[in-house]
């Protein structure tokens, strides 16, 4: 296994490392000389990264994808670990183990794929349980299904994220339909088990992840209605077909996030609110996780949720509120600050052709 990883690395702890690089961006000082903001990964996390001289000569001996070899400091930054980059080079793909560097999800795929199977096959509805039936038994699509992450960041960032994903929403949906009686269970786990699916080609995941050319031209949705489509048995009702294709598309629950129609019935809305509730809930628990080592009681501020988080536990334990800056006001700040960054985060957090649900 690689060392270090990016959740081993520690504040004013001097690394040096391999890593995959995630983004590369080429920026400007005040000074006009260029510095590199990276953000790097491995199987466990990812780091922003910044190296501030001699860039000149490196900058352009890899690209995004490249594994690169750093020597630096992990320091704190707005209550954030982020690495210093004093010198990297970049390192052959015959020299890694690409599997320390791909973050996946820590249950089984092929037993996260058996309880989905288990799900379908336990629907009554016929026609729905076909039109499922026959959408996973196509090996390409079950075999992606099984891959793929549920999002490139935010929440479920993973290999198998999308799995996971869908069987939550699996048992918050079998829940939800008891609480509310008027809910056909079956096209409600029906929208759950394809309101992503489009996920599979939309994103790249073999690398660090990405959107596919594919997913910018269409987004998940339209992809999802595709493979619906291609996939529908022949003797499938045509009004049955018009919900189940509502559901994907009204996912996203708002025009501005992406979604061509509101939710007009009940099992679209419900769906809409599980699929934030889960995707918010994991975004928040994956914050935590992040920022468990760092010191003090506030996570770094996280754009897509628009607030710095209280770690109940450390807060219970006395740990120090926080280094200097105030988690409250730092938040807000922000958000005015960067009101039109921040409007793009969020919206990039629903759109379809950037970040998504
Ligand atoms: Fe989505
Ligand atoms: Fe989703």
């Amino acid at each position: 296994m690689k060392s270090p990883m990016v959740s081993d690395l520690a504040p004013g702890q001097s690394v040096q490392g391999v890593f995959l690089v995630q983004s590369k961006e080429v920026r400007q000082k005040r000074t006009g000389e260029p510095y590199l903001s990276l953000v790097v990964m491995d199987r466990s996390g990812d780091i922003d990264a910044k190296m501030w001289d001699n860039v000149a000569n490196v900058m352009d001996s890899f690209e995004r994808d490249s594994f690169i070899r750093i020597k630096g400091e992990a320091q704190l930054f707005q209550n954030r670990l982020q690495l210093t980059i004093h010198n990297l080079q970049p390192v052959s793909d015959s020299d890694v183990e690409l599997s320390d560097f791909l973050p996946a999800s820590r249950r089984d795929p092929q037993e996260m794929f058996a309880e989905l199977e288990g799900i379908i096959a336990s629907l009554r509805n016929p026609h729905l349980k076909a039109l499922l039936q026959r959408i996973f038994s196509d090996p390409e699509i079950a075999s992606k299904y099984r891959q793929a992450p549920a999002a490139k960041g935010i929440h479920h960032a993973w290999l198998g994220g999308l799995l996971e994903h869908v069987l939550s929403l699996c048992s918050l949906a079998r829940f939800t339909s008891q609480h509310y009686p008027g809910i056909d269970e079956d096209l409600l786990l029906t929208g759950v088990i394809l309101h992503d699916i489009g996920k599979i080609t939309e994103l790249e995941y073999t690398r660090s992840f990405s959107y596919s050319t594919e997913g910018g031209l269409l987004g998940h949705m339209q992809i999802g209605i595709r493979l619906v489509a291609e996939h529908l048995p022949a003797d499938f009702p045509p009004k049955l077909r018009n919900l189940v294709e509502h559901l994907i598309l009204s996912h996203h629950g708002q025009l501005e996030f992406g979604s061509p129609k509101l939710p007009v019935f009940p099992e679209a809305l419900l769906l809409h609110h599980l699929d934030n509730l889960d995707s918010k809930m994991a975004a928040v628990f994956a914050s935590l996780e992040r920022d468990r080592g760092t010191p003090g009681q506030w996570t770094g501020y996280n754009a897509a949720l628009e607030r710095s988080l209280l770690d109940t536990a450390k807060y219970l334990a006395d740990a120090p509120a926080r280094n200097g800056a105030k988690p409250p006001s730092n938040a807000a700040g922000k958000a005015v600050k960067q009101a039109s960054a921040f409007g793009q985060a969020l919206l990039s957090a629903f759109d379809t052709t950037k970040e998504s649900k």
